[in-house]
């Protein structure tokens, strides 16, 4: 597991500077309005730093972006990273700046010079998120992570205002670790255990078994677990930070630890990628460690549904019809369509027992919302304007993409089924509209919900700003965010 790096809020003390260990970094202004530690730094390298900043290179390098200096004379650190950035940075900026820093640091210990740089939270939010390795697997392990120091003109006030965002942090990395395992190690069972351990930050955890589920009429989730050997779960976690007895914000995740497609079969090329199929399962887990960490004053129950997708002679067949849990019969015209009939039992057994203030769920639900957005949005669906509107301006500000799409009727028509009350796939044209379409059957009047189809932002095969290729833990940040602003009593 990817223990997150140590971040520590001290005075400045530039007299430090010269005998720190590891990499030193240090802000510099885009006008080059030195700093009284940038200025040390520049005597004690016997001018490089003016010399670098000086160049043609550090002239067209963006802001939020680090220079090196590697093995400075006059220092005993092994490099002192410059980054260009403003005094007041937007919060963007200040967490890519955090970020450049963690990437070029490596497993390197850090000594971040802040000073009077505003945001100091963001920049450390920045170190953590990109200080993150999955590497459990290997033989060969990467170095931990040294620790970050930051020193700043303010550090009681630096520290009180990271302790949330480094909260957040840690859920983004439990998201990830959850999204990168591979699907014979995260089985149902180890998944289930490991939301148990969320229990030792105060969060109840509930894990509902097959003979549960069956119980309650949960054929639709049942169904789509079948096939496999691992056993179907629900599990129940819930924060009670909020006014007691006060209605929760309910977070509903698709947890397909692996999806072959089932008899439907998916092609070989690129199955191996369906392992982070439980991907919106592992944000509501990550948002219920985030909460619960930072000790968020908002009730809010996570309910995630745990399958695996697999062919067998015990497999659900297409054509085959099953009755959810609202009562709703579904007919199973492609098995590879598992996610939903996963979430509709979940959805609709939250809002029964719950009674949530609003709904929230999240999947990757879609290859067609991939099409629709590639990695960079994920798709929102909502029925309720203000809900809608506070999560994009969540998103927005955590800069997590989300573009809003559209529902109708013209859209739900297209589940009609000759046989049941609806079909599990709509046809090729607008595949993530309908797929939310269906789930929109699920949600009663008057209840709040959007839905988030996380198909291309959940995992990446390239590098991003603040994670390295693999699972992102989009979304962990917005809905914290989300969360904050309008869900948590204020005092
Ligand atoms: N888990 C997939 C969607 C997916 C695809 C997620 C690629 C991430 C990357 C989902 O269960 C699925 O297979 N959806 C089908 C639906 C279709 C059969 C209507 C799809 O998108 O092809
Ligand atoms: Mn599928
Ligand atoms: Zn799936």
């Amino acid at each position: 597991m990817a223990e997150l790096r140590a971040l520590a809020f001290v005075p400045v003390d530039i007299d430090a500077l010269a005998t720190a260990e590891g990499r030193i970094a240090v802000f510099i202004t885009p006008d080059l309005k030195l700093s009284a530690g940038a200025r040390r730094l520049n005597r004690l390298t016997k001018g490089a730093l003016a010399r670098a900043t000086g160049s043609e290179a550090w002239e067209k390098m963006s802001e939020g972006k680090a220079m090196t200096l590697a093995w400075p004379v006059g220092l005993q650190a092994e490099a002192v990273d410059l980054v260009k950035l403003s005094r007041r940075p937007s919060p963007e900026l200040a967490r890519k700046a955090g970020a450049a820093l963690a990437v070029a640091a490596g497993s390197s210990a850090m000594t971040v010079l802040v000073e009077g740089t505003a945001r100091p939270e963001e920049i450390a939010l920045g170190v953590a998120l990109r200080g993150y390795g999955f590497d459990d697997h290997k033989t060969k392990k990467g170095d931990p992570f040294g620790p970050a120091t930051f020193m700043c003109t303010k550090p009681e006030e630096a520290e009180a205002a990271a302790a949330p965002r480094i909260a957040v942090a840690e859920g983004v990395h439990f998201t990830r670790d959850l999204v990168n395992e591979p699907a014979n190690v995260l089985t149902t069972t180890e998944f289930a255990k490991r939301l148990e351990a969320l229990r030792a930050l105060g969060v109840e955890v509930e894990v509902l078994e097959e003979k549960a589920l069956e119980k309650l009429g949960m054929r639709a989730l049942l169904c789509v677990g079948q096939g496999s050997d691992s056993p179907s779960k629900v599990v129940i976690m819930r924060w009670k930070g909020g006014v007691k007895g006060a209605a929760p914000l309910a977070l509903i995740g698709k947890g397909v630890v692996f999806d072959t497609g089932g008899i439907s079969l998916k092609p070989a090329a690129g199955m191996e990628d369906m392992t982070m199929d439980m991907g919106g399962a592992g944000v509501v887990a990550g948002v219920m460690h985030a909460v619960a960490k930072r000790k968020a004053k908002a009730n809010v129950v996570g309910m995630v549904g745990l399958v695996e997708n697999m062919p067998s002679g015990n497999a659900v067949r297409p054509g085959d019809v099953v009755a959810s849990m609202k009562g709703d019969t579904i007919e199973v015209v492609n098995t590879d369509a598992e996610g939903r009939l996963v979430l509709c039992d979940v959805m609709w057994h939250a809002q029964e027992t719950e009674k949530p203030a609003a709904m929230i769920d999240l999947a990757t639900l879609t290859g067609a919302c991939i099409i629709a957005l590639g990695h960079e949005n994920a798709a929102v669906y909502s029925n309720d304007e203000p809900l809608v509107n506070a999560f994009l301006k969540s998103a927005e500000t955590e800069k997590e993409g989300a573009w809003r799409m559209p529902l109708g009727q013209a859209y739900d028509d297209m589940l009609k089924s000759p046989v049941a009350d609806m079909k599990n796939i709509g046809g090729r044209p607008a595949g993530s509209v309908t797929a939310a379409q269906f789930l929109k059957r699920f949600v009663k009047d008057d209840m709040p919900w959007i839905h988030l189809d996380i198909a291309g932002v959940a995992h990446v095969k390239a590098d991003l700003d603040l994670s390295p290729k693999g699972a992102t833990g989009w979304g962990v940040r917005a809905l914290d965010r989300l969360i904050a602003d309008k869900f948590e009593a204020k005092d």
